[in-house]
């Protein structure tokens, strides 16, 4: 059944107006019912022309986005916590990187240029190469996040068999996302259990990932290796294992790796000629309050992939590294048409330079700061529901239980966001018990608190 029959699924919106509280303050704006009555019509056509599988956000036609906040054509507007799907990391249309866009594009660079080489593909390189860690002197760029996982899944495989013909196994931890193409889904949470994947990876495989309810003394290469143990007995030890990707903050909620335990990795994985790649696709450019994330555990990333918050608007990824391993693939082995289009280059570069005239590292804690506090206050107010906060920087996830079976609860999570949405709040749906708070890290310090504050009207509204 189409989910627009007004027949709710787990994970989806009913398409008929509600009622919605009156606001009007500085950031935010709620003047008609939401959906708003007039836009129902195109989100009709929406679920007519799109696969169901596109159609699980909250009914909201973006009509225009600038800096924080976000307006429909029917006069509402959000403040902005999804930063689109956390990518929009110096906010909407930020002034620098249009007039550069503007710029490349009126100076004759509207053009793809598949591998040929260009100064402002060169310019992007260089300047990754410089703020990425030293080792890393390569840069292989593609267009998504999901292409630069694939690429650091061949490139790692490539790499092991460089040392024997068996070492092609890669681990990932249980609930990370890495993307959707065929490898970067497998290597995705439970996902390869998945009817669909006829065949699936065999060499794939998902150890536990380290809760928050470790004790506090755990000993953390005890911990992996008992989770490595059951592999093992599988046959499947450290000289058959090439890599371990690790999602550097598990996105669905915002959790962060125990430090101890990527030290243990990171332990474990040079003694055995393993690589550690850490997909930074989401956390990268600033958003967790460090250049990129890995740095929080004070480990070496033998391989970075990145994407999302590299532009803050058009799409580019890319997978940086050492030579030795970038340099694995002979030249035309895997070629891409767009990669590194040169208006997303412009985009890149003028994006790099906003993260640092605005300080946007120490922005990012100092905002993450106000953000953590509001929502530990929102924590003290709802302890029923809001069951943990968690993450660093601007990128938070609220853990939602259901009051009432004290489990996580992704239905109430997304009846939360819809509630939110019409509080003047855009969230966007995890489809996971939780809620991402990650607005774009110029935000106003008094709209990361009204919006945070916004959150609890909207449980208060919804639990009444
Ligand atoms: C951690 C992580 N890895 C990979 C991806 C895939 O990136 P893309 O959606 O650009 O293909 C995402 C996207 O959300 C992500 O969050």
């Amino acid at each position: 059944m189409a989910h627009n029959d007004n027949q709710i699924l787990s994970n989806t919106f009913v398409l008929a107006p509600e009622e919605t509280p009156n606001i009007k303050t500085r950031y935010r704006r709620i003047c008609t019912p939401l959906p708003s009555p007039e836009t129902i019509p195109d989100l009709q056509r929406a679920a007519s022309l799109f696969p169901d599988v596109n159609c699980y956000q909250p009914p909201i036609i973006w009509d225009s986005a600038e800096g924080f906040t976000i307006k429909d054509r029917a006069g509402n507007q959000w403040i902005d916590f999804t930063s689109t799907a956390v990518m929009t990391n110096t906010g909407h249309g930020h002034p620098a990187i249009r007039e550069a866009v503007t710029k490349h594009v009126d100076s004759g660079g509207l053009m793809g240029q598949f591998s040929f080489a260009s100064d402002i593909r060169i310019e992007l390189a260089e300047r990754l190469v410089n703020i990425a860690p030293d080792y890393c002197d390569k840069v292989y760029f593609w267009t998504v996040g999901s292409e630069a996982i694939e690429c650091a899944l061949r490139l790692a495989r490539e790499a092991g068999l460089c040392q024997n013909a068996k070492k092609y196994h890669v681990l990932t931890h249980q609930a990370d996302y890495h993307g959707w193409t065929l490898g970067a889904h497998q290597m995705s949470g439970t996902s390869a259990s998945k009817p669909w994947l006829a065949t699936p990876d065999s060499a794939i495989h998902h150890i536990p990932f380290p809760g928050s309810d470790e004790p506090g003394n755990t000993d953390w290469s005890e911990f992996l290796q008992n989770n490595l143990a059951p592999l093992a007995e599988q046959g499947i030890t450290a000289e058959k294992i090439c890599a371990v990707f690790i999602e550097t903050m598990q996105g669905w909620g915002a959790v962060p790796l125990p430090t101890g335990y990527v030290k243990a990795l990171r332990a474990w994985a040079d003694a055995n000629n393993v690589l550690l790649v850490f997909d930074e696709v989401q956390t990268g450019f600033a958003r967790t309050g460090k250049m990129f994330a890995h740095a929080h555990y004070d480990v070496r990333a033998d391989l970075l992939c990145i994407g999302k918050g590299l532009t803050s608007t058009l799409p580019l990824a890319a997978v940086l590294g050492p030579a030795d391993i970038l340099d694995l693939l002979p030249p035309a082995e895997i070629t891409t048409t767009h990669a590194a289009h040169p208006v997303s280059c412009a985009a890149a570069l003028a994006n790099l330079d906003v993260i640092e005239d605005e300080n946007l590292i120490s922005e990012s804690v100092r905002k993450g700061d106000i953000a953590e506090g509001s929502l530990r206050k929102l924590q003290e107010r709802f302890p029923d529901v809001v069951s943990d906060i968690a993450g660093f920087g601007l990128l938070r996830g609220i853990h939602i239980c259901d009051p009432k079976s004290g489990k996580l609860s992704r239905e109430l999570a997304r009846d939360w966001t819809w509630a939110a949405v019409k509080h003047g709040v855009m969230l966007f749906q995890v489809n996971r018990p939780s809620i991402k708070v990650c607005p774009p890290l110029i935000i106003d310090d008094d709209a990361i608190v009204e919006g945070v504050e916004a959150l609890g009207d909207a449980l208060a509204a919804i639990l009444s």
